[in-house]
């Protein structure tokens, strides 16, 4: 399969076919996802909370950013690889270049930053022709841990279509819309032409992005929004606690796990250990 492009990203939307985008913050993983298909491997800056324990995504640096992304980079073969802006990277139009075109250099297809307003920087990059992935409603980086539903009034409605139509109008290629109304959601993924992915945003958007770590059931933050296809916390932790048991109880290693040495060459270790030691 030939490499996943932005073209090939909006011709799915014209094809009314859904795109799937997950976040991933390792090269296991983005092997994985790559190999199931998935069109959008994303390293979100949610990294920040999921994997390295800060406790908001402000926290999270380029540095951080540029580590992750090296190694999902390594595991991506097919799928476009989209790479979250962090907080603060993004300020200025020439700031948000200079460190866009880093973020590129180190294997992004394209990069998002939040922002109902970030007309000015999309353009920016645009003109650059770089990929931007715009990011409406919910914005983490911005609205903290308080997650409201955005799109429940006639203003804050009217003000989500007018920012979605205003960052395409200004060169995004791609939209994520966080916590808003699906009726809203539906109205902004009819009236644009690039393609728009929910997250907690119903299903009539163009596609969807969930977290890893959530649809793994690793953590602890229960969204009503996403989906735990499995419970790896559980099962995380049942097999680090049998480990633990086995080896305190004497049972790991066993015979499958060893290895030896011929009995005639250990024999001359042990002649030389008792002449000399
Ligand atoms: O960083 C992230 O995980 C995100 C998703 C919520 C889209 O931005």
């Amino acid at each position: 399969m030939a490499k996943k492009d932005i073209n090939f990203l909006h011709s799915k939307k014209q094809a009314d076919q859904k795109l799937t985008m997950l976040t991933c913050y390792d090269y296991p993983t983005a092997l994985m996802e790559d190999k199931a298909g998935i069109d959008i491997v994303f390293v979100g800056d949610s990294v920040g909370m999921n994997v390295l324990g800060y406790e908001s995504d402000t926290e999270v640096t380029m540095a951080d950013m540029l580590h992750h992304l090296k190694a999902v980079r390594r595991g991506v073969t097919t799928a476009y690889l989209l790479v979250d802006m962090p907080y603060k990277t993004y300020d200025t139009p020439e700031q948000a270049l200079e460190n866009a075109i880093t973020l590129l250099s180190y294997g992004a297809d394209g990069v998002k930053l939040e922002g109902w307003e970030k007309e000015a920087v999309v353009r920016t990059l645009a003109e650059n022709s770089i990929d931007v992935c715009a990011h409406i409603g919910h914005n983490p980086q911005f609205h903290g841990s308080r997650r409201l539903v955005r799109g429940r009034t006639y203003s804050k409605g009217k003000s989500l279509i007018q920012s979605a139509l205003a960052l395409e109008n200004a060169g995004a290629k791609l939209i994520v819309l966080e916590m808003v109304t699906k009726e809203i959601s539906k109205i902004i993924t009819e009236k644009l032409k690039i393609p728009a992915i929910g997250i907690g945003s119903g299903g009539n958007c163009d596609g969807q992005v969930l977290v890893i770590h959530d649809i793994l059931g690793i953590g602890a933050l229960a969204l009503t929004y996403t989906k735990a296809y499995e419970d790896y916390e559980n099962l995380t932790f049942q097999a680090i606690c049998q480990y633990k048991q086995e080896v305190e109880e004497g049972l790991f290693p066993t015979e499958a796990q060893e290895f030896s040495i011929d009995e005639e060459k250990l024999a001359k270790v042990e002649q030389w250990v008792t002449e000399n030691l």
